[in-house]
């Protein structure tokens, strides 16, 4: 009789859990746009250890707001970077590609 009684308990326990975890997956659009800004500041946190590990390695850290340059421009740069001044064999082209995401946002916050 004792453990019919657990049973139940953890049956109702369920049914209580269940809809909260459901809707928690069908997430509301204001929850959504919270998650979106979640993962914007993890890439900005990865682009800007990523910008100050791989560009500080020939010259000093480049400080992005005495240039003039747009965010175009910061992508062009580390293009360059990448292909003329072999920073190739500092980073890969998804790290240049990261260090440019979070760059473009730097330089359009300005
Ligand atoms: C392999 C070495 C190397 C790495 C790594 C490197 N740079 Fe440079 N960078 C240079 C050299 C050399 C110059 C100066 C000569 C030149 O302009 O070509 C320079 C110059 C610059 C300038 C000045 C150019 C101008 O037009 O005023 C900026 C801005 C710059 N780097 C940004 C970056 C950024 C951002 C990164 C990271 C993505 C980076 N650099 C990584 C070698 C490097």
């Amino acid at each position: 009789m004792k453990t019919r009684c657990n049973i139940y308990i953890i049956m109702i326990v369920l049914l209580l859990f269940v809809p909260q975890i459901i809707s928690g997956c069908t997430a509301p659009a204001s929850k959504d746009l919270f998650k979106k800004d979640l993962y914007k500041d993890e890439i900005d946190l990865i682009g800007q250890g990523l910008f100050r590990d791989k560009c500080s390695l020939c010259h000093e850290l480049p400080d992005i707001g005495s240039y003039p340059y747009t965010p175009e421009q910061w992508a062009g740069i580390i293009d360059y970077m990448h292909d003329t001044n072999a920073a190739r064999k500092f980073m890969t082209i998804e790290e240049a590609e990261k260090i440019k995401v979070y760059l473009k946002r730097l330089s359009q916050t300005d």
